[in-house]
């Protein structure tokens, strides 16, 4: 049943205190992604959630969001649009700035990747302090697209990610204290 998913997928994920840097426990996702069925169903679920809403493009955040995001792209036939880490995409793009749980760093999308109104899902691995997906809901609104949702595999709820999102929807399969 769904509880009992939830937890293999929970309890799938590495957890590493003091990574990478001190008061920060790092939940790794890669011992997930080695697991082939563990990967399937965590990304069923999203396919599941999200076939019949009449979605136009899957937006990855540049690295970990690239592994899911293109994987649920691929399953709902729909384009995948990378936001990445700054100097890597080649044409026109916009910018935003942010700060993540351990640094500060900025992102990138090309202006032409969503048309007008387009319906789109927002995927990363992880929300922890919001400004990831914060920044990047910036510059997918800022070229038009429409968010439909925000998703991710885990959330960690103590950094209150969510509160930095008001308005937009939200959804995470696993939660860590
Ligand atoms: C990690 C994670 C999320 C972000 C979440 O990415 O993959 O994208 O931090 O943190 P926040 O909610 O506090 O912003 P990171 O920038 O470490 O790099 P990576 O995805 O390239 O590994
Ligand atoms: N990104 C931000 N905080 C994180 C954490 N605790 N584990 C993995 N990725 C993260
Ligand atoms: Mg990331």
């Amino acid at each position: 049943n769904q509880v009992e998913q939830m937890d293999i997928i929970k309890n799938s994920i590495r957890s590493i205190p003091g990574w990478p840097i001190k008061g920060v426990t790092f939940r790794d996702i890669t011992t997930l992604m080695q697991d082939p069925d563990i990967n399937r169903k965590t990304t069923d679920i999203f396919f599941d959630r999200y076939k019949n809403m009449a979605i136009d493009k899957v937006v990855g955040i540049d690295a970990r969001g690239f592994v899911f995001g293109a994987i649920l792209a691929h399953q709902l036939h729909v384009g995948f649009v990378p936001v990445r880490k700054k100097g890597k995409l080649p044409y026109k793009t916009i910018s935003e700035s942010y700060s993540l749980e351990y640094g500060k760093d900025t992102l990138e999308i090309h202006e032409d990747a969503i048309k007008k109104g387009e319906r789109v899902i927002i995927m990363d691995d992880l929300i922890a302090t919001g400004g990831t997906i914060g920044a990047t809901v910036k510059l997918v609104e800022k070229i038009g697209g429409h968010i439909v949702e925000c998703a991710f595999v885990v959330e960690l709820p103590d950094l209150k990610g969510r509160s930095r999102l008001n308005g937009h929807s939200i959804f995470s399969i696993v939660a860590f204290d």
